[in-house]
């Protein structure tokens, strides 16, 4: 598995990040295998949230940590802050809405903390663009956070181009990614800028559902009409579409299957032909390129 840095100030991830928003529908011990059959395959990278499983999948993950603590020197931890939803687990919250207060991205950082039983996330992104965003306030909680070593790097999900830099004005670190959804039923980012002004900042995306949430590889599909010439399942297919990109995109897988993240482990050994990629995005986008 190729890891690489996600900016040149770090970390390091392997290419394929393992992410965890679905394991609460499978059990402890499931995901003790997909813990294991990731770092087995190199993929040592894992993305969380505070509020994946309503909350619970962090515990999940750091039991697994408790009981095999060797563990934690093989990966790099993700997770994410700034959503609140009304929850037995938060009494508080009456109404969804996002919280990016210094208080509230300090008290969840160190909260991911306490879950997944470690001393350090190796990333903190801010989960999605609040109108409310004091950008001063982030600054202070991010500079807090990373001199204490409880977060080494940061970065945001979901922003827009302008919300990325203006942030980043106001930080001492950089922002090191934008975790957006990039997939071939999602192109929107390799057109809008999106991508282009990661590289101008040296950083890369984390591409969320790059399967479309696995409705772009059920049935058969023409998109994928390559997959005999590649030798690959569509889902091979589709994440060596996503590496080929330049800006060295880092898809976040979903499956709840360790069998799947073996099979998109081998997606790197695919080097697609760029006609071929071409030919993907226009069965994707329905339309041939100008
Ligand atoms: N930052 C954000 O706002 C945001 C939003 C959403 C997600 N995320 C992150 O992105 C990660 C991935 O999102 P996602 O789960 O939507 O990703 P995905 O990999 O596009 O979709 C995974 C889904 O596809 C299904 N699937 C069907 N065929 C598959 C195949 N051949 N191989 C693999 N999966 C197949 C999986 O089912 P099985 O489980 O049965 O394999 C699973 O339900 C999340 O875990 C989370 O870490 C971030």
């Amino acid at each position: 598995m190729q890891r690489l840095p996600i900016h040149p100030q770090g970390p390091t991830f392997s290419r394929i990040v393992t992410g965890a928003w679905r394991w609460n529908t499978v059990s402890p011990d499931t995901v003790e295998r997909l813990i294991q059959t990731s770092l087995d395959e190199g993929i040592s990278t894992f993305d969380h949230a505070d509020i994946y499983g309503d909350h619970s999948n962090e515990e999940v993950f750091g039991k697994v940590l408790i009981k095999k603590p060797a563990l934690r020197d093989k990966m790099e931890l993700v997770s994410k802050c700034g959503i609140k939803f009304p929850s037995a687990k938060r009494p508080g919250a009456w109404i969804k809405h996002y919280d990016t207060s210094k208080e509230h991205i300090t008290w969840s950082a160190e909260n991911s903390l306490k879950m997944l039983c470690t001393d350090r996330l190796d990333l903190l992104l801010i989960h999605r663009p609040d109108p409310l965003l004091n950008p001063h306030e982030v600054a202070e909680a991010f500079s807090q956070l990373k001199q204490q070593g409880k977060v080494l790097h940061f970065g945001v999900s979901n922003f827009t181009q302008p919300q990325f830099s203006l942030l980043q004005k106001f930080l001492p670190m950089p922002l090191v990614t934008n975790q957006v959804e990039i997939s071939l039923s999602r192109t929107e980012s390799l057109f809008n800028g999106d991508l282009d002004l990661l590289m101008e900042h040296n950083a890369s995306a984390m591409a969320w559902s790059p399967l479309g949430g696995g409705k772009l590889v059920a049935g058969e599909r023409e998109l994928f009409g390559k997959a005999t010439k590649y030798n690959a399942t569509y889902s091979q297919l589709s994440l060596a579409w996503l590496l080929k990109h330049p800006s060295n995109i880092f898809p976040v897988i979903g499956t709840t299957k360790p069998d799947r993240i073996s099979e998109a482990a081998k997606s790197l050994d695919i080097k697609l032909d760029r006609q071929d990629w071409f030919e993907m995005l226009q069965w994707a986008t329905g339309k041939e390129v100008a």
